[in-house]
């Protein structure tokens, strides 16, 4: 193991967007179907995985979509968050705010409360056992109606104590956040704090109302913003984070190699950037093979690295006291 690796591997970190959905390994999602007897369209791991080979973010999306269907009983739920935490964790990983997408489940009649205690409860013996801090975050499928949307945080407020947030994400193209402006101002009132994916695949248009429209605390991807430098000047004056997915971008040909990832030009122009795996059991990578990649793509230096891992302690949504705790852990690292 070089330094760098040696480096990256023990730096106390947070990741901030990972979907629980995407967590769901290939040999996991042949359990489940076994466990509740679906038929499979692939005959083994190995041909599941060779069909994960994306053109772009919709290719990917129809394929995580008809896996999430093998999740079926809050013991599914359980078992794949508890598998992502204790990855993560062997990662150090120390605090980790997962979205997951409840439209997909309650469209196929699961309940809501099914998918939510499943996770919680990985959640809650994580913290006690795994000491990882979590939080959960509810996302709005944006390629359905805003209606569809309101239903869905209608059923929230029983969880409300459990979920700490609400983000945007499935097909971006043709579904720009404005789609999504009522939903998100009546989250705010109801108490939630809100994120969205913007600048993936759409353009820097969509990162400017994700900003005035829904008002959101962080920018999942934003890769796009650099296209616009009003926009770049904005981000870095309001202190907006960006959750980046360096492995995700290359898999979705958002970037077409690893040396054209903008993760070192955003450090650069003083915006905070992440490191963070998206759906990792797609792309190839939990949130250390994203750190390693850009690391050797871009010559990141450890100075580079404890940017990236400091930002995103303060970038996520833990108070001011646990961030200390975090920031103190991560002190002995500095560069
Ligand atoms: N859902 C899961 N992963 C996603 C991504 N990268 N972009 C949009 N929606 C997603
Ligand atoms: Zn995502």
């Amino acid at each position: 193991m070089t330094s760098t690796e040696k480096f990256i591997t023990s730096i106390p970190k947070a990741e901030l967007h990972v979907h629980i959905e995407g967590t769901l390994e290939p040999e996991l999602l042949f359990k489940l179907a076994e466990r509740n007897q679906i038929m499979l369209k692939y005959q083994s791991v190995e041909e599941l995985r060779k069909a994960y080979n994306f053109h772009n973010l919709q290719s990917f999306l129809d394929i995580y979509y008809e896996g999430a269907g093998v999740l079926q009983t809050e013991a599914d739920f359980y078992d794949l968050t508890w598998a992502y935490l204790e990855k993560a964790r062997s990662q150090n990983v120390l605090h980790t705010e997962i979205f997951f997408d409840p439209q997909s489940h309650t469209s196929r009649g699961i309940n809501f409360g099914t998918v939510v205690n499943g996770i919680k409860k990985a959640l809650d013996e994580g913290r006690q056992k795994l000491d990882i801090s979590s939080n959960l975050i509810l996302c709005f499928l944006r390629h359905l109606s805003e209606e569809e949307a309101f239903k869905t945080l209608k059923q929230t407020i029983p969880y409300k104590d459990s979920i700490i947030g609400v983000g945007l994400d499935s097909s971006e193209k043709g579904h720009p956040p404005s789609k999504f402006k009522n939903v998100f101002e009546e989250a705010k009132k109801e108490g939630f704090l809100t994120v969205a994916h913007a600048g993936e695949e759409g353009p820097a248009e969509y990162v400017w109302e994700v900003l005035n429209l829904l008002d959101v605390s962080r920018i999942d991807h934003g890769n796009n913003s650099l296209t616009d430098e009003k926009l770049v000047t904005e981000l870095v004056t309001r202190k907006i984070p960006l959750t980046v997915c360096p492995l995700s971008n290359l898999k979705l040909k958002v970037v077409t190699q690893m040396k054209d990832h903008p993760i070192k030009k955003m450090l650069e122009k003083g915006l905070i950037a992440t490191v963070n795996s998206d759906d990792p059991a797609y792309f190839g990578g939990y949130v250390n093979e994203n750190f390693l990649a850009v690391a050797q793509s871009l010559q990141l230096t450890k100075k580079d690295i404890y940017q990236l891992a400091k930002n995103s302690f303060d970038a996520s949504f833990i108070s001011s006291a646990e961030k200390q705790n975090f920031l103190y852990k991560l002190r002995k690292f500095e560069a």
